[in-house]
């Protein structure tokens, strides 16, 4: 295994997924076997630019040495007592990510679609025992265009029928109104039986839909004022990714409750969170919620070094400067080119909108193209393509890749 060539070749790899892996994603086809930094190499050996990180997980840089020694060691030590027992690094990552985003307390479980399944019973208990709504009668409003994971309640409050038709029946409890709608949100807010309000600070899975500036501040008055829970859900836009740690810290905004995966572990272990005050996170009781990975050793360990790179290394600062750069070199584009309509984003969260049908192909053809030039992207919905690098990418690397970007563009121009 140590030497890359003695690997399986990429038709091979794709052959074995094909024939024994469920079909329920549709892969750029690439075979990677390394990665470093914003590297990652196919089986063949080419190196490309990593412009998707793993939907946002790895903000920190593919295989960071701190990140991995941290693993390494606490795997030879001990990696999982259940939640049974008490452990000696579960108190300590607890209060180190209450300290960091400024919480009373945190309840650690594995996935982004775990951690919002937690925020909603965290917020239906509240709604029960602290708002005195009537039994099941909790509502939860959610958005349209939502991307929260894909349990069967999780789809049942989404709007895309990919994610949702035949997998139903569905939960009850959510009303879906519109995206970035104050109106529709004070309306539905009016219902003294909305418990929460569970949104997405930047639509990242949509297609990096970004609401109008004060949209989120807005929300969280319309929630004060009506006593509903804000859940936000920055499983994908936080830890740095947008410029800010939070994507709710460009509007000031403070959750009632915090969702967060992904780039907490930076990658190397899959760890996700809910942080809330006391008021909230002391509604649950001993065997109401758990999980027998959730907050083990090795996740916990991995989380404190993935958390602490973030800020030993200046990735905020980093992901505002190089994500302003990177707008500014697709906005140059998008005037020689006519294929490349729209580009919105924060940070190094950023989407290019092609000029084209949502059910054209077109924007598949460019990944395909970016790929044969050296970066790996993907398209979201239809006919976007989401452009986000780990944070660590450098000017002289950004450059270059908008380089890239803009050749392989370009050469789709009739
Ligand atoms: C905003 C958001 N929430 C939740 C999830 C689900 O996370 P996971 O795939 O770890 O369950 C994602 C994944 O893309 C996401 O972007």
């Amino acid at each position: 295994m140590s030497n890359i060539l003695e690997q399986i070749s990429e038709k091979e790899a794709i052959a074995l997924e094909d024939k024994y892996g469920a079909h329920n994603y549709h892969p750029l086809p690439v075979v990677l076997s390394k990665g470093e930094g914003v590297y990652v190499w196919d089986v063949e050996g080419k190196k490309y630019f990593d412009f998707l990180s793993a939907y946002s997980a790895v903000n920190q840089g593919h295989c960071h040495p701190r990140i991995i020694n941290a693993l390494i060691e606490q795997a030879k030590t001990l990696t999982l007592t259940s939640r049974a027992f008490y452990s000696d690094k579960l108190g300590v990552a607890e209060k180190y990510i209450c300290d960091y985003f400024g919480f009373d307390k945190v309840l650690y479980m594995n996935t982004g679609a775990e951690a919002n399944e937690t925020a909603i019973k965290l917020v239906r208990k509240w709604g029960y025992t602290k708002k005195n709504i009537p039994e099941d009668q909790a509502v939860i409003v959610a958005v349209e265009r939502n991307f929260h994971g894909r349990t069967t309640t999780i789809i049942s409050a989404s709007t895309d029928p990919v994610a949702k038709n035949n997998f139903g029946p569905y939960m009850p409890g959510f009303e879906v109104i519109a995206y970035d709608d104050l109106d529709a949100l004070d309306k539905a807010l009016q219902n003294p039986n909305v418990a929460g309000l569970w949104i997405e600070p930047i639509q990242g899975e949509a297609g990096v839909y970004v609401p109008q500036e004060g949209y989120l501040k807005k929300a969280e008055e319309l929630c004060k004022k009506h006593n509903v829970l804000l859940m936000m859900d920055e499983v994908q836009t936080g830890v740095a990714r947008t410029g800010k740690m939070l994507a709710s810290d460009h509007e000031d905004v403070k959750p009632d409750l915090l969702i967060l995966g992904k780039a907490i572990s930076g990658g190397a272990y899959p760890v996700s969170a809910v942080l809330a005050n006391d008021e909230v996170m002391m509604v649950l009781k001993p065997g109401e919620h758990g999980s027998t990975y959730g907050g083990n050793p090795l996740a916990m360990v991995v989380a404190m070094e993935a958390l602490q790179v973030i800020k030993d290394e200046n990735l905020m600062e980093n992901a505002d400067k190089m994500g302003q750069l990177f707008r500014k070199r697709m906005g140059e584009l998008s005037e020689k080119s006519d294929l490349v309509t729209l580009v919105r984003g924060k940070g190094l969260l950023n989407a290019v909108v092609i000029n084209d049908t949502e059910d054209s192909d077109t924007a598949w053809n460019i990944c395909v193209a970016l790929k044969e030039n050296g970066l790996l992207a993907k398209p979201t919905h239809g006919n976007i393509i989401r452009f986000a690098p780990p944070l660590v990418i450098t000017e002289e690397q950004l450059n270059a890749c908008c380089d890239i970007i803009e050749k392989t563009i370009l050469s789709f121009e009739k």
